[in-house]
């Protein structure tokens, strides 16, 4: 028997009046309404019906440790008795520094803002100003947040708006486009435009479903772009915590010149951070000329969730839900074998993703090529079956500490039984 959702459309119908598409950001929104969510607690999310669903979004990432984990619950409620926002430095930010800097080699100094567009924007201009040259090169699927110059071949929700109403392209801020894992397309660029002064990539790409790097490719990237005197940025909002504790700069030795971090730093609170080289973090005002501020950038409360976190991981943990996530994706491709659908689930760290192709996916062309339409019916199978999963062929999935065997059986069970009824 279906559950009840009565009470999701009844909401939905509500903030659709009032809202664009009834949501606060769009990959929210998925046909007939979505599931208004009332409360989640470590793997699970319950919704305004009382369904529960095993969590795989953890909020589109930032949740390793699972919903309203005590560490971070405990943390928050503390500081939050003691004030939210100071317009003033608080104990925890250089705490918070500090440990960013023993994990990310390249992250001799940060700043810390609220979102990972945030930071991109201020990377975006910071290279800018330590280069003087305007011109970016992206990933085509890649996406960074709500960023003009990077809204264009995005990923995620972008991902089914190619190009963005409202985008004008900029003679005076060029983006040009590569492929993933082709650092030939990036040094032909790179030879053709002297205005280029950064690369800017996702270096495992979570945004079209996930995409991993070919074996050599970062490191090849980092010796066209040193060779080039180009800048080098990893966007690590996804990756970061994910694919290792120091990130995909851990996991595949490649240090970038700067660094974003964003999702599991703050622990589900609005939090992220861009750094790198002295040298060019040193042009970030006060310091230097480039400006960037924020009311709420380092707020007591985003910092006393992010320290807990980074307290309570540990590289024996991340390990438990590698293994997990790596037993989980084996059990999916099994199960999709034993149904006779051809499909792939990529994997690294605690992300996964599913695409319904009969071949390795290697960029954002070959994502567009599976069966987008054929997944939708399969995620709408998962979602009725309990499993919380994005609507949308383009995201990846996650796993958190504190999924454990029962929640991973559910998962294979739900997608059994969606096999079974026809999606996919
Ligand atoms: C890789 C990457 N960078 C940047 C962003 C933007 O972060 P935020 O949504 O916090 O602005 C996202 C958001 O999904 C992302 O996945």
């Amino acid at each position: 028997m279906k559950a009840s959702t009565a009470k999701s459309a009844a909401l939905s119908r509500q903030a659709r009046r009032l809202m664009p598409g009834g949501v606060s950001s769009p990959v929210r929104s998925y046909p007939p309404y979505p599931r208004c969510i009332a409360r989640g607690n470590g793997a699970y999310l319950w919704d305004v019906d009382g369904t529960r669903y095993v969590d795989l979004c953890l909020g589109f990432g930032p949740l390793l440790l699972g919903h309203a984990h005590p560490a971070v619950t405990r943390a928050v409620r503390a500081q939050a008795g003691k004030g939210t926002v100071y317009g003033a430095p608080c104990e925890d930010e250089p705490w918070v520094a500090r440990r960013l800097r023993s994990l990310y080699p390249s992250l001799e100094r940060v700043r810390f803002v609220s979102t990972g567009g945030e930071a991109i924007t201020s990377v975006l201009r910071l290279a800018r100003g330590f280069t003087g040259k305007p011109g970016v090169i992206k990933i085509d699927g890649g996406f960074h947040g709500s960023v003009d110059q990077l809204l264009v071949k995005a990923g995620s929700g972008a991902a089914t708006f190619p190009s963005s109403s409202g985008v004008v392209a900029s003679r005076d801020l060029p983006t040009y486009l590569a492929p993933f894992n082709d650092a030939t397309a990036i040094r032909s660029l790179l030879e053709d435009h002297e205005d280029i002064g950064l690369v800017l990539l996702e270096p495992a790409l979570g945004n079209m479903g996930l995409l991993l790097p070919e074996a050599g490719y970062l490191r090849e990237l980092r010796r066209i772009t040193r060779k080039a005197g180009v800048l080098l940025a990893f966007d690590e909002v996804i990756t970061g915590f994910r694919v290792a504790l120091g990130g995909a700069q851990e996991r595949w030795e490649v240090v970038p010149d700067l660094t974003v971090l964003g999702k599991v730093l703050g622990g589900g609170l609005p939090l992220a951070a861009y750094g790198g080289r002295e040298e060019i973090m040193s042009l970030v005002a006060p310091e230097g000329p480039v400006y960037q501020a924020g009311t709420f950038s380092g707020n007591p409360l985003s910092m006393a969730a992010s320290r807990a976190v980074l307290e309570t991981l540990s590289r024996p943990k991340l390990r438990d839900v590698e293994r997990r996530t790596q037993a989980l994706a084996q059990r999916l491709r099994d199960t999709f074998a034993s149904a006779g659908v051809e499909a792939q689930v990529p994997t690294v760290g605690s992300i996964l993703s599913i695409f319904l192709s009969p071949r390795t996916v290697r960029n954002a062309d070959d994502a567009r090529a599976s069966e987008g339409k054929r997944y939708l019916e399969l995620a709408r199978g998962l979602l009725e079956g309990g499993v919380f999963v994005p609507q949308s062929p383009f995201e990846s999935l996650f796993l958190s500490t504190s999924h454990d065997d029962a929640a991973v059986d559910r998962v294979v069970d739900a997608l059994r039984l969606a096999l079974r009824s026809g999606g996919a």
